[in-house]
């Protein structure tokens, strides 16, 4: 029975041998066959290529030639694309970094349209239409704005990007240079409206005593020189821009009769800035008007300015006359015009107020003179790119990569301002700058020499930048600040100004005035 038993289990065994041997041959069969098509895939893959590169050199040549040619000019639309691309990848890791998984979906879901748009675009050789290229653009900006915004504090370790960012500035200079040239003409020339309204006024104001008493009386009210009142500064020859500064800030107050408006303009538009802000309701501010060429204290022998002015009356073409008005660098003589004001906000002309600004004057500004918003987050101003750091006046002194700000609306503290002696030295970089090798044009770059160290950045919020030049600010940024600044060519005065940005500036016009009426159709 052992054996047979034995025996019948052998078969049984031996079969049961068989079939593992037959299971172990199909496997290995089927691992040989796996192998072999992934092989042959594998070998597919790295042939491909070389197939491709092979075949394609006439196609790639085509192209190549062809987009070099696009590469090159400063308008492409594929270059634009393929650079806020970058920007945009960069950001997505530092999203994802952050945790901020949905806005680093968002931007990849844009890169990947950007992509496609690029890829179809070379495969029928033919460059981007703007049509197709701007919706992309646009959300990739905005999406590349809020990435910035939502990381402000890691933006300072962008600063790797700084490189790349720069390139694109200065091909967007460089694109915009023609109409500069063009715009920068527009911008000085003070239409003929203006223009028409300035004489009316003029004549107004000489023709009528009663004015030129309200006038006097300003002169001696207490107001004008009470700190517990809220101070404000503005110098411009500029009309009607000075009323929208004045009247937008008073219509935002919640109580426009604690405000005191300190107006200072040339001979040419005092009269008409006298019966202007007489003549018309600020909600009871007080408005005083001084004409600059009524500052004896401000002469050569003080003022390097001055001296500098006069001497470039005699070769203009080296001064740019926009950039060296006597009225664009009296801001830095704000502690001098005013002796007893403490703190006073300067605005230029060129802004819109759409909030409450008091709360600007109790900021607590840490012992600095300046209180003003840093400007190199979004481009990357800084010093290095004001001031000539191949001298060593410069280089000693300043870092480069100091964070730059705006001038616009700024606060200033009177008090620390004198203590620091800012004037002084705002004279001694002017001297230093004779021969403008530290500097070339304009009041920032001694601002930032002259304020280095003394300015306290405030909430961008607070003052939003570039709606004379940029088309493609986020509407809520704009909305939400308190001061809007169209710096750049495009003046919400004139005819070339940006249309959706002119509104927010026209709403503070009183367009049913008779004198402008006149003016606008004469
Ligand atoms: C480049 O594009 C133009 C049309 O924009 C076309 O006429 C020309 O043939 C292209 N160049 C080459 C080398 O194919
Ligand atoms: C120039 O200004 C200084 C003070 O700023 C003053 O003492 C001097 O009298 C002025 N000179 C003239 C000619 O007005
Ligand atoms: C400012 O100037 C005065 C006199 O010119 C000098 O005594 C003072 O030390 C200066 N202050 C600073 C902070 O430079
Ligand atoms: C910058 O400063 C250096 C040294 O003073 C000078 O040689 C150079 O010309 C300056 N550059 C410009 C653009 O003025
Ligand atoms: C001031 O702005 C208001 C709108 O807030 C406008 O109705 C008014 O006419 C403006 N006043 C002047 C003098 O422009
Ligand atoms: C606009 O100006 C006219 C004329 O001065 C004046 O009657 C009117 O009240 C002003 N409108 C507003 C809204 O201030």
């Amino acid at each position: 029975m052992r054996r047979r038993a034995a025996d019948f289990r052998r078969p049984v065994r031996r079969k049961y041998w068989c079939w593992v041997w037959a299971l172990l041959g199909l496997f290995l069969v089927a691992g040989l066959l796996l192998f072999v098509v992934q092989h042959i895939q594998n070998e597919d893959r790295s042939v491909n290529p070389v197939q491709e590169r092979r075949e394609s050199p006439q196609r790639e040549a085509h192209r190549v030639s062809n987009f070099t040619e696009e590469l090159v000019s400063t308008t492409s639309l594929s270059r634009q694309l393929a650079e806020q691309m970058t920007l945009a990848k960069a950001y997505v890791v530092i999203a994802k970094e952050h945790n901020n998984l949905h806005l680093a979906w968002e931007l990849s879901s844009r890169i990947r349209s950007c992509q496609l748009l690029l890829s179809k675009a070379a495969m029928r050789g033919d460059p981007v239409t703007f049509d197709e290229a701007e919706p992309i653009i646009k959300s990739l900006s905005s999406l590349i704005f809020k990435a910035q915004d939502a990381h402000y504090d890691v933006a300072t370790t962008i600063i790797t990007m700084k490189s790349h960012i720069q390139a694109l500035e200065d091909r967007a200079n460089a694109a915009i240079v023609q109409s500069t040239v063009f715009g920068q003409l527009a911008a000085e020339a003070l239409p003929k409206s203006l223009h028409c309204l300035n004489v009316k006024l003029t004549v107004n104001w000489i023709r009528n005593p009663s004015l030129q008493k309200l006038a006097e009386e300003t002169v001696y009210s207490p107001r004008l020189v009470d700190n517990n009142l809220y101070h404000f500064c503005i110098f411009s020859d500029n009309l009607l821009a000075t009323s929208v500064v004045v009247n937008s800030t008073v219509s935002n107050a919640d109580h426009p009769q604690q405000l005191v408006f300190h107006i200072v303009t040339n001979g040419i538009s005092y009269g008409a800035m006298q019966a202007w802000f007489h003549r018309n309701d600020f909600k009871g501010a007080t408005i005083e008007v001084q004409n600059i060429e009524e500052f004896t204290w401000l002469n050569a022998s003080f003022a390097p300015i001055v001296k500098q002015l006069s001497d470039a009356d005699a070769e203009p073409k080296m001064w740019n006359q926009k950039y060296l008005s006597l009225l664009d660098h009296l801001r830095f003589y704000i502690p001098d015009i005013y002796p007893q004001l403490e703190k006073v906000v300067f605005l230029e002309d060129d802004v819109v107020v759409q909030k409450e600004l008091t709360p600007l004057l109790s900021l607590e500004l840490h012992g600095n003179v300046n209180g003003a918003v840093e400007t190199c987050l979004e481009a990357f101003h800084r010093y290095y790119r004001y001031l000539n750091f191949s001298n060593p006046l410069i280089s000693t002194k300043f870092d480069p990569q100091a964070c730059g700000w705006a001038f616009g609306m700024n606060v200033f503290d009177l008090i620390a301002w004198r203590k620091a002696n800012v004037t002084s030295w705002y004279h001694y970089w002017l001297r230093q700058n004779a021969d403008g090798t530290l500097w070339k044009l304009g009041t920032l770059p001694p601002g930032l020499l002259a304020f280095y160290g003394l300015t306290e950045p405030l909430d961008r919020r607070w003052h939003v930048l570039g709606l004379g030049y940029d088309m493609n600010i986020d509407s809520r940024l704009i909305e939400s600040a308190a001061v809007i600044h169209f710096n750049g060519n495009m003046k919400p005065w004139l005819k070339l100004g940006v249309g959706k940005y002119k509104l927010l500036w026209e709403r503070y016009v009183n367009t049913s005035h008779p004198f402008l009426q006149d003016c606008v159709t004469a």
